[in-house]
């Protein structure tokens, strides 16, 4: 239990919703009550242009896409809090649900207008895989939203988890008066266009006080105090076991442009949110309280100076405290390995630092050694687990178009799939070469690096498959036969695992019924048979 102290002051969690929600938005005031920034808009121009520390190419300047995952840590009332930025384009969704392996909570933001959209149920998908304590925002509460039972029963519904209100809005659009704050029994009051003060919070124990009528009218006092009443008799007083278990969310109604409503929620969460959490592991479970250094690399950048080659890694410590300089098993490689100048991300800038402790996230050079996914240790062989590869959606041939270039492709292609850019499938001994995706534009990406990168040009033809799903039976030589019987469907990912590439679900179905000793996954766990 030595570093204790350093353990139980550390939040590590990542905001998600649907692009448009807030997310970019509620991060800026989270940095502006950490003291991290100064101005409002200093995150949100990052998103669109310049030098958002956060992209990296220039394609992604040009279409204004924060395609990265950066990292922004910041004190607030003596708790650190590491804030794991995601991509919000959906076709980079395999890079949020890497970074969502190494977070210990997250806080997910639903427009009150819009409700559960596309991205927030898959979001919420890779969530309950692992259990991860979820918070709700609501947000844009300052426009004309749904009516806010209908959408707690929307949320509940769609994303199959139970809610427990902790504010309460009071109407919303042009009508929106405030919250009720229902664990701290307090008011805060809305007024359009200004900054919520001191003043504007009224401590309210007791409802039926004549101050609720003062201040927000009789009609919508009367209508809170039986929402509130409502709400005490049937969610009662929050269990935060059960929030830490994945089972309920806390909710919370605001409007972050406003930075309204915020500060209820960040106080909150300081207080439930879990601090580092022991996890799993090919061998035992690791607690973050163990003495020896333990984490894993969940995230891989490409080169930050594109005069250089380097990589970022970035990796999540689990236990113990990681030192710089300090020599750590590098598990899959069977290699020591130490750092020079690992850093840490305060706020935008990047700071080398000494050490690290469970939770935190640290930046390390990375010359191609990694991939996602790798462990480091002080020595003891075991791999992280839960860190898994999803299929993907989109799936293409690649087509080598400068044949005296075909090394420079094919470790084009290598590094760029150990980077979780995209996945690669082989066919036919290697011959043929398939790149799946989640979504359009990582192709893009893909064939602009390779040029840029490796020197490589490569076209794409696209295949006509819609899911690939990892095999296994409990009698391998049941997925050898069906490998060789549809060897037009199958393919090797690249750590040699049999996928089979279905063209639609019609056919997965079908080879689903015709196969019962096979299983077909979504899903792969990188390293699992370690
Ligand atoms: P994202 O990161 O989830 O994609 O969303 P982002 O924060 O960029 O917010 C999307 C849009 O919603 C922004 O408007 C933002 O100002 C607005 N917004 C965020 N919170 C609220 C809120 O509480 N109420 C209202 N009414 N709007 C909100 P935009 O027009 O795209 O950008 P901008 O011109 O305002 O910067």
């Amino acid at each position: 239990m030595k570093y204790i102290n350093e353990i139980e002051k550390r939040r590590t969690f990542a905001i998600i919703s649907h692009p448009d929600a807030g997310k970019t938005t509620l991060t800026e005031k989270f940095l502006l009550f950490g003291g991290a920034i100064q101005t409002a808009g200093a995150v949100k121009s990052n998103k669109i242009k310049k030098h958002a520390a956060s992209d990296f190419m220039d394609i992604e300047r040009q279409r204004g896409i924060s395609v990265a995952t950066s990292v922004m840590s910041f004190e607030y009332k003596g708790t650190l809090i590491n804030l794991l930025d995601t991509p919000g384009h959906k076709d980079f969704a395999e890079d949020t649900y890497r970074t969502l392996t190494a977070v210990d909570s997250v806080i997910l933001v639903v427009d009150s207008v819009n409700g559960v959209e596309e991205q927030t149920r898959r979001l919420m998908e890779v969530c309950r895989m692992r259990d991860t304590p979820v918070i709700v925002f609501i947000n844009k509460m300052d426009r004309d939203g749904k009516n806010r039972f209908d959408l707690l029963e929307e949320i509940e519904k769609e994303l199959n988890i139970s809610l427990h209100p902790l504010t309460w809005p009071i109407n919303s659009g042009k009508e929106f008066k405030g919250v009720y704050n229902l664990n701290d029994k307090n008011l805060l009051l809305f007024t359009p266009n200004t900054k919520a003060t001191d003043a504007d919070l009224l401590e309210m124990d007791d409802l039926n006080t004549p101050l609720l009528d003062e201040k927000i009218g009789e009609k919508d006092a009367a209508i809170l105090r039986e929402d509130i009443e409502l709400i005490d008799g049937v969610y009662g007083q929050l269990n935060v076991e059960d929030y830490l278990a994945g089972k309920v969310a806390p909710v919370f109604f605001g409007s972050a442009v406003n930075n309204f409503g915020v500060r209820e929620m960040l106080d909150n969460f300081i207080r439930i949110a879990p601090i580092p959490r022991a996890r799993p592991t090919t061998v035992r479970e690791i607690k973050p309280t163990e003495d020896k250094f333990s984490g894993f690399i969940f995230k891989i950048h490409a080169n930050l100076d594109p005069k250089h080659r380097d990589r970022i890694a970035f990796l999540r410590v689990c236990s113990g405290k990681f030192e710089r300089n300090k020599y750590y098993k590098h598990i899959r490689l069977d290699k020591d390995v130490r750092f020079s100048n690992p850093y840490t991300f305060l706020a935008r800038d990047k700071d080398v630092i000494e050490e690290a402790y469970p939770g935190d996230v640290v930046g390390l050079f990375d010359t191609g050694n990694f991939k996602i996914g790798d462990t480091l240790t002080e020595g003891e062989k075991f791999y992280f687990t839960g860190i898994p590869s999803f299929s993907p959606e989109i799936f293409k041939e690649v087509i080598n178009k400068d044949p005296m270039k075909t090394k420079q492709l094919e470790k084009g292609l290598m590094q760029l799939t150990d980077e979780g850019v995209a996945q690669l499938f082989t066919q036919f001994g290697g011959n043929k070469k398939i790149i799946g995706c989640v979504g359009e534009l990582q192709f893009e990406v893909i064939q602009y690096r390779l040029l840029q990168e490796y020197g490589a040009s490569c076209e794409f033809r696209a295949q006509p498959y819609y899911k690939a799903c990892w095999l296994t039976s409990k009698d391998p030589k049941k997925v050898d036969d069906f490998a060789k019987f549809k060897s037009n469907n199958i393919a090797t990912d690249k750590d040699g695992y049999t996928v089979y590439l279905a063209q639609s679900e019609w056919f997965l179905n079908t080879e689903r019924t015709n196969n019962p000793d096979i299983e077909f996954h979504f899903t792969s766990e990188i390293h699992k048979d370690h």
